[in-house]
């Protein structure tokens, strides 16, 4: 497929898991990607896989000026941008009564402040007929133990799709969350720990993980024309978990 010839994009946390298996979709359907994250080795790492059509950019979501210099980067290289994944995320377990100020600051950080300027900074650069994806959660929701803060910071991720497809109206730029269940990643497998998370995607009516390319099937579909007349929606690539 060629859905996303000459389409220019970025995912953030494009380093690993669904933001990789993203971008390589991305690439393997035409499009030029630019990868965004903290870790270097991840990113030289992911480079080597996604080959020529991609750059990486290392940086924080969480440090306005990093976003300014991404954009910057895509500004001088492509000239704008079509498509903007914003899907760096972060959680960790706390039940109530063990929440720290600490844990909710960083989550929130990265998952709603991050998100949100990742999204306002890059909206400059976009183009009618542009699509920016937020990536979600089964977790927003669902009502999960010791899962609260992140679950809110997805359901926060939610209502900003709804929000701003009302501020983008006219723009011709669509947005939608794309919420993965559990899904077989570096963050999930070391916050829910192994045989935890293999029994949770049992509990799925599919019955397994997903990984992380089932999700980048999605992504590319919102990313692309074949989705032309979605906006503020959400799609589940859940295996079922938040659909039964
Ligand atoms: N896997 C699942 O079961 C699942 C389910 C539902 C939703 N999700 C969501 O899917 C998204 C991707 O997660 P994943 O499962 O693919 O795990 P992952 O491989 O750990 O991906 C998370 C990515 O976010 C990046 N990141 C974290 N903090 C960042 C920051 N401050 N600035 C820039 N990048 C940052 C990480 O790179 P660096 O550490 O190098 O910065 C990493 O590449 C997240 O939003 C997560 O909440 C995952």
């Amino acid at each position: 497929m060629d859905r996303l010839t000459g389409k220019t994009a970025v995912v953030t946390g494009g380093g690993s898991g669904i933001g990789l298996a993203s971008a390589q979709r991305f690439i393997d359907e035409g499009a030029f990607v630019y990868i965004f994250g903290r870790r270097q080795a991840a990113l030289d790492a992911a480079l080597e896989t996604l080959g020529d059509n991609a750059r990486a950019v290392q940086g924080s979501v969480s440090d306005l000026a990093d976003l300014d210099r991404l954009y910057a980067t895509v500004k001088a290289e492509r000239g704008g941008l079509d498509i903007l994944l914003a899907n760096a995320g972060t959680g960790s377990f706390a039940a109530l009564g063990e929440i720290t100020p600490e844990q909710y600051d960083q989550t929130f950080d990265v998952n709603v402040k991050g998100l949100l300027f990742t999204v306002q900074k890059g909206l400059a650069l976009m183009k009618a007929g542009g699509s920016i994806i937020l990536t979600g959660s089964t977790t927003g929701e669902m009502g999960t133990p010791q899962f609260s803060v992140y679950s809110a910071t997805k359901a926060a991720v939610r209502n900003f799709a709804r929000s701003w497809a009302q501020d983008l109206r006219g723009t011709g730029i669509r947005v939608n969350v794309l919420s993965p269940g559990p899904t077989r990643t570096d963050l999930a497998l070391h916050v829910v720990g192994e045989e935890a998370f293999e029994a949770m995607g049992a509990t799925t009516p599919l019955g397994r993980l997903g990984e992380p390319a089932e999700t980048a099937a999605a992504a590319a579909f919102l990313a692309s024309d074949d989705s032309s007349y979605m906006t503020g929606g959400e799609i589940f690539v859940d295996g079922g978990m938040a659909q039964v």
